[in-house]
């Protein structure tokens, strides 16, 4: 028995903040922004929902689409860097809501790399039989912890969750091969203070870090898996820029039409970015049952790392 995704699921806040909502209070402009960013438009979670509220539509849009019922998950795991309450985390609320509140429930943070670091693990526990149903979120509202005021970060970050649910079944790959690393030597490129609560940032350095990380972690676990980029069928990095997925894929050479970027409409959604990306690349028809997927990531810790999975072989073997 293998580990492989079966369902996915995401939820967007309502309202939506454009560049030019933003150049009213910010000296930037729409121009630079698209330009050195990618991002046109992001969302923001405004108080009339908490992010439990959020992870919980992912999180049952995904049990949905995998076919299964809330009370057969015997874990929750949600990635979030911006929980509603600094304690209790977000999963045992987001496990009551979506109806299995007696299942495990536990806060991962790791980042912008939380959700393939849950999604290791969550293979882990189905491959090793101590689980059979998880399900993974990655939840953010980035702009609780964003100074609004400040140009360098205020454009990039933004709200938004995507799930999914990992269960065991009879197929050949499933959630392959996971290579998740860390730094801790550059904590203070990307970091928000405990007491200040506001995310401070050396863009270009963490840019610089970004592309090569997530070049080297994903050449890794390529090799580890056996193939080559040729056998990629989808790449899905971290939407935290758009030139740096740019930057990253022409390294790997992975050739555009293979790429996946929402990060547009999204903006850096931390760990929630890339289920919301692939949720989006299935709704587009980019991502279908089968196909080879190759995932990295970068974030905060540093922290980051990549991984390879078979996008929902249990449809293609039962087929
Ligand atoms: C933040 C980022 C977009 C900035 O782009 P950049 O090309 O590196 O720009 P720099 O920070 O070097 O700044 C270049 C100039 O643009 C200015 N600038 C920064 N933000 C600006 C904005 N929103 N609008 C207009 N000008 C801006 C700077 O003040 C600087 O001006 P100066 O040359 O007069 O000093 C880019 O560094 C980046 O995306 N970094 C990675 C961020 C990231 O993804 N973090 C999360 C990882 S999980």
């Amino acid at each position: 028995m293998k580990a492989g995704v079966i369902g996915i699921g995401a939820a967007l806040p309502e309202e939506i903040v454009t560049n030019a909502d933003l150049v009213k209070h910010l000296d930037t402009s729409d121009e630079w922004i698209v330009r050195r960013t990618g991002i046109r438009e992001r969302r923001l979670l405004n108080g009339s929902r908490t992010l439990a509220d959020l992870a919980s539509e992912a999180c049952t849009m995904a049990l949905k689409d995998a076919g299964r019922e809330a009370k057969d998950i015997d874990r929750v795991m949600v990635c979030s860097l911006t929980p509603d309450r600094m304690m209790p985390g977000l999963a045992p609320a987001v496990a009551q809501q979506i109806g299995c509140d007696l299942a495990g429930a536990v806060d991962l943070n790791a980042a912008c790399a939380g959700f393939l670091y849950a999604l290791d693990q969550a293979a882990a526990l189905v491959e090793s039989g101590r689980a059979n149903l998880v399900v993974v979120c990655g939840a953010e509202a980035l702009s609780r912890i964003t100074d609004h005021s400040d140009r360098g970060t205020a454009i990039l970050f933004a709200d938004g969750a995507g799930a999914v649910v990992v269960a065991a079944a009879d197929i050949e790959h499933g959630l392959s091969t996971f290579e998740l690393r860390s730094d801790g030597r550059h904590s203070d490129l990307l970091y928000a203070e405990i007491d200040e609560r506001l995310l401070r940032m050396e863009g270009r350095e963490v840019y610089r870090h970004a592309v090569a990380r997530m070049v080297e972690a994903t050449e890794a676990a390529l090799q580890r898996a056996s193939i080559t980029t040729e056998d990629v069928d989808v790449f899905v990095a971290h939407q935290a820029n758009a030139r740096i997925i740019e930057a990253a894929a022409r390294r790997l050479g992975v050739p555009e039409e293979k790429v996946v970027i929402n990060v547009d409409t999204v903006a850096n959604t931390s760990s929630a970015s890339i289920p919301i990306a692939l949720w989006q690349a299935e709704r587009e028809g980019r991502l279908k049952s089968g196909h080879v997927v190759a995932m990295a990531t970068f974030g905060a810790g540093f922290a980051w790392g990549a991984g390879i999975m078979s996008w929902k072989e249990h449809a293609r073997v039962s087929a």
